[in-house]
């Protein structure tokens, strides 16, 4: 059997694992809310028109952060739209998804979605169409106690406490040529400069991300990342990052190794913050937020039918990919890649939550099920929490066509303040089982409390509301440890969980 070997002290540490990495996001657009999170005439709907079911899936995922409103449609929004009674909201075309919003869900009833569902909100600020003075007026509705037009109105619309959101996001995606009122570098890092000025003056203790180029392979990617800082470097908190995956040649050795891609990204990010850092002689670090990843293709060619039939429709049913094993098991390597990087990463949202490219599914008025996807990203959230251990792994390799010399195994590790180790493990081979074999002699007496493995004999394999336990995480083998070794198989095509306890 091949091998893999993992050596990991306790002292050998990346960093604090900031539990934010495992956030998530709920855009206005699709069925993400209307249908998703919301949907008066559900059988399960509360008070509020939510899906009791759907929260239900949420608070199981355990999902610290959820960014909102957008994503795109966050360049057009007019966040006075949102607030007030329902009735009175307008309705509006969308023009970032071509469809119409109707407003019923607004920044109240999200705020309160968002504690039923036990998640902070990460909220987005328009720096498209809107700009800083919106900016700053949406913090003092939001956190502001109380004395001022804003705050007050907040009162009048029926909360009397601040609703104290600490993380905002300065636009999204200001690059992208299809962003509404796009912008240069220059630009964009002047306005989040000015907007972040004075939404700190209102609420200091707010944290702010700032946009980062849409991707790494934008032309404006790296000099996009120097200018902007350069412009407000000592105004923001985080840079964000984007990115999606797909398999689009059907070569699953390349798509399962794409999260070196990542890694790559990741560093290059560092590296642009810390350049400019040091031209500015700065003590402060700048962190990362990688606030929208996933794999995201398989709804690519059904959403253009769906924008040419509905266009300026209501809630349609847009990038509902449905995901199969193989993307989980690369959800599962992204996941292994952010604990990797924890000392720089300190905020991630699987784009998206529900219906949208989601781990969770749903049918107006049916079921809710979860995705393939929904696995790992529970067990990393629900295990991985911490301190990131920096373990040394040597693996087999293989090599593909975008990529050389690519690991089979792929690990992270977490030690909880317990004294107990989570080791989250990919084999890619697509044949065969590896053992993974672990020096933990620093750890003292430990033994395998769990070993949990997503696996399954089709990599195409879907989980469907007709069909839900398809791909589910079940217990494996296990392994032994003898002496402060373990040894364990890690069975070929998986994601593994292995808990070690005291
Ligand atoms: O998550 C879907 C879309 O992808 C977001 O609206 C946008 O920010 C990104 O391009």
């Amino acid at each position: 059997m091949k091998k893999a070997t993992m050596i990991m002290d306790r002292d050998y540490t990346i960093g604090r694992v900031d539990p934010r990495i495992y956030g998530s996001f709920i855009e206005h657009l699709g069925r993400a809310v209307y249908g998703g999170i919301y949907e008066p005439d559900h059988p399960t709907a509360d008070e509020n028109g939510f899906r009791q079911d759907v929260i239900d899936m949420v608070r199981r995922l355990n999902v610290p952060v959820t960014r909102y409103p957008g994503g795109n449609f966050v360049s057009g929004f007019n966040w006075e739209d949102s607030i007030g009674p329902r009735s009175q909201r307008p309705r509006r075309l969308d023009l970032a998804w071509s469809t119409t919003e109707t407003n019923e869900v607004g920044l109240h009833e999200f705020v309160e979605w968002a504690r039923k569902a036990n998640t902070d909100v990460m909220y987005a600020v328009n720096l498209g169409s809107r700009g800083p003075d919106a900016a700053r007026n949406v913090v003092e509705y939001a956190n502001h106690p109380s004395g001022s037009y804003w705050s007050d109105l907040r009162i009048q619309n029926g909360a009397k406490d601040p609703f104290g959101i600490k993380l905002w996001c300065l636009g999204n995606e200001m690059d992208g040529p299809w962003q509404i009122c796009s912008k240069t570098a220059y630009e964009y890092g002047r306005t989040a400069c000015e907007a972040a000025k004075m939404m700190k003056w209102v609420d200091p203790s707010i944290e702010l991300v700032a946009c980062g180029s849409s991707g790494y392979d934008m032309p404006t990617f790296g000099a996009w990342e120097y200018e902007m800082l350069d412009q407000c470097y000592d105004e923001i908190d985080y840079v964000s990052l984007h990115r999606y995956y797909g398999n689009r040649t059907n070569n699953t050795p390349d798509f399962l190794a794409r999260n070196m891609d990542l890694d790559g990204f990741i560093k290059t990010v560092v590296s642009l913050c810390d350049a400019v850092r040091g031209k500015k002689h700065s003590k402060k670090q700048i962190n990362l937020s990688f606030d929208e990843w996933n794999v995201w293709y398989h709804s690519n060619e059904q959403d253009k039918e769906v924008v040419k039939m509905g266009k300026w429709g209501r809630a349609l049913p847009l990038l509902e990919d449905v995901y199969n094993f193989e993307d989980a098991l690369l959800v599962g390597a992204m996941l292994i890649t952010f604990l990797k990087n924890a000392d720089r990463v300190k905020i991630a949202c699987l784009a998206q939550l529900v219906n949208v490219i989601a781990p969770i599914m749903t049918r107006n008025g049916g079921g809710v099920w979860a995705q393939t996807t929904y696995w790992p990203l529970m067990q990393a959230s629900m295990y991985g929490r911490g301190t990131a251990l920096r373990p040394i792994i040597n693996s087999p390799v293989y090599d593909c066509t975008d990529y050389e010399k690519v690991p089979l195994v792929d690990a992270a590790a977490t030690m909880a303040d317990d004294g107990s180790v989570t080791i989250f493990a990919v084999n890619r081979d697509m044949q065969e089982d590896v053992e993974l074999d672990c020096d933990l002699r620093a750890f003292g007496e430990l033994k395998i409390q769990e070993h949990i493995v997503l696996h399954h004999d089709d990599v195409k394999a879907v989980n469907t509301e007709a069909n839900p336990d398809n791909v589910v995480p079940a217990a494996g083998k296990g392994g032994v440890i003898d002496g402060g070794k373990m040894s364990i198989v890690l069975p070929a095509l998986s994601w593994n969980v292995i808990r070690l306890s005291k």
